[in-house]
């Protein structure tokens, strides 16, 4: 049986020098990490992703109770990063997430950025990813690292105009 092969770049960034988080467009805000808001963080990450390419890498992304299960472990996780781990939402709803950990000292991981397809273009996408970067700053990190898929497009320009570099190529098979 042949098993399709996802291409996959990891990229990084030193954090020496940050552009300012942009502010945000009129009428979004910005919700920190709390256990409370889990449950946001999983359906934005569902609505965000459930159809897009990753989710054939992760298919746990195509599904609600996949998205929370994701967020339950990623956030009781020892390596979790609260203060990088950031919503945006609007008057109506929960729009963008960003959730960040650190593997290894002195390196934030931006484990998953997702903007909900009828908010994307506005710069949210920017405004979490920088905003996760001042977090990793201000914990003293020295390095954001990523991997990001080959074929996502909007994603890998997004990092790109961020400065992130690719370091690595790889290929990876889909979850189970
Ligand atoms: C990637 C994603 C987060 C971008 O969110 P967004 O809010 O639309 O992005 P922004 O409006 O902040 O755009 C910032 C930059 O990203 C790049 N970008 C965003 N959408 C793009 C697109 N459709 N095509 C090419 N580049 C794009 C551009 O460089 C853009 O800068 P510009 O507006 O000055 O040209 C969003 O498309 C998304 O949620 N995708 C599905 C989930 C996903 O794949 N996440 C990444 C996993 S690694």
């Amino acid at each position: 049986m042949s098993v399709v092969l996802f291409k996959r770049y990891r990229m990084e960034r030193k954090l020496r020098w940050l552009p300012a988080v942009p502010d945000l467009p009129p009428g979004y805000f910005w919700v920190p990490w709390d256990r409370a808001v889990l449950p946001d963080h999983a359906e934005v990450h569902y609505r965000a992703f459930s159809q897009e390419l990753d989710a054939q890498l992760f298919p746990s992304f195509a599904d609600y109770c996949g998205c929370q299960l994701l967020l339950q472990n990623i956030s009781t996780s020892p390596y979790f990063l609260p203060q990088a781990t950031w919503l945006i939402a609007c008057a109506t709803e929960c729009c963008g997430t960003v959730q960040c950990s650190s593997f290894v000292a002195g390196q934030g991981t931006i484990q998953n950025v997702g903007v909900v397809p009828a908010h994307r273009g506005k710069g949210l996408g920017k405004a979490l990813v920088l905003q996760a970067l001042h977090a990793f700053r201000q914990l003293g990190f020295h390095r954001a690292v990523l991997e990001v898929t080959a074929e996502n497009t909007p994603a890998y320009q997004l990092y790109q105009s961020l400065g992130f570099r690719t370091v690595q190529t790889l290929y990876r098979a889909p979850s189970p």
